[in-house]
């Protein structure tokens, strides 16, 4: 620690100790081999405590990429239960609408992150809106399928950074995806 006449000043963390932190921390959630829904939870709130620095990409990382929201592989746990991924979105970039193969924890560290949930509606061959919300800075949330079908975009005007972590090898199996839904939307019906 540096002293700087009465303001104590931090060092800042690396790269490497912050996302070792993380690490170990999901590490710890992770072990203690509860269902998805439990573990998603108990991931979320190890997130929340060791949520990194935008400063976990290189500055290159941190500017996107004009052709889309671009994935950047942070960690993967040797025994293939998570995997740590950075996602960086221009402004406008959007997910198409997906649910996942495992469970997936998220936490906004720069931005403003905008959620919209649907439901299957399988008789006729739709998606029903189910909610929305604007995840800031900070915000971290979780969860198992099913009933996690959602489409992410970053609807503010500068670039935007989140850490995903998923209960699976990503990179072995391709993707969180379990699919891609294209299907119309039809709004939520009123309550009666
Ligand atoms: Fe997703």
């Amino acid at each position: 620690m540096t002293q700087v006449g009465a303001k104590v000043v931090r060092p800042r963390p690396t790269r490497t100790a912050e996302l070792d932190e993380l690490v170990i921390a999901v590490r710890g959630a992770v072990g203690k081999h509860a269902d998805w829904g439990e573990t998603a939870r108990l991931v979320a709130g190890e997130l929340e405590r060791n949520l990194p620095s935008p400063e976990i990409l290189t500055a290159e990382q941190r500017t996107g990429d004009p052709g889309g929201y671009r994935s950047h592989a942070l960690h993967t746990e040797p025994d293939g239960t998570f995997s740590i991924v950075a996602l960086v979105w221009r402004p406008g970039q959007v997910t198409p609408i997906h649910d996942h193969v495992t469970w997936c924890v998220f936490g906004v560290i720069q931005g403003v992150e905008y959620e919209e949930l649907f439901t299957l509606d399988e008789e006729n061959e739709c998606l029903v809106e189910a909610g929305s919300s604007a995840n800031r800075t900070g915000d971290v949330s979780g969860f198992a399928p099913p009933g996690d079908i959602h489409r992410v975009c970053n609807a503010g005007d500068r670039t935007a950074i989140s850490i995903h972590i998923y209960g699976t090898d990503v990179s072995r199996v391709g993707s969180s995806v379990r699919r891609y839904y294209d299907l119309p939307v039809r709004p939520a019906r009123p309550a009666a």
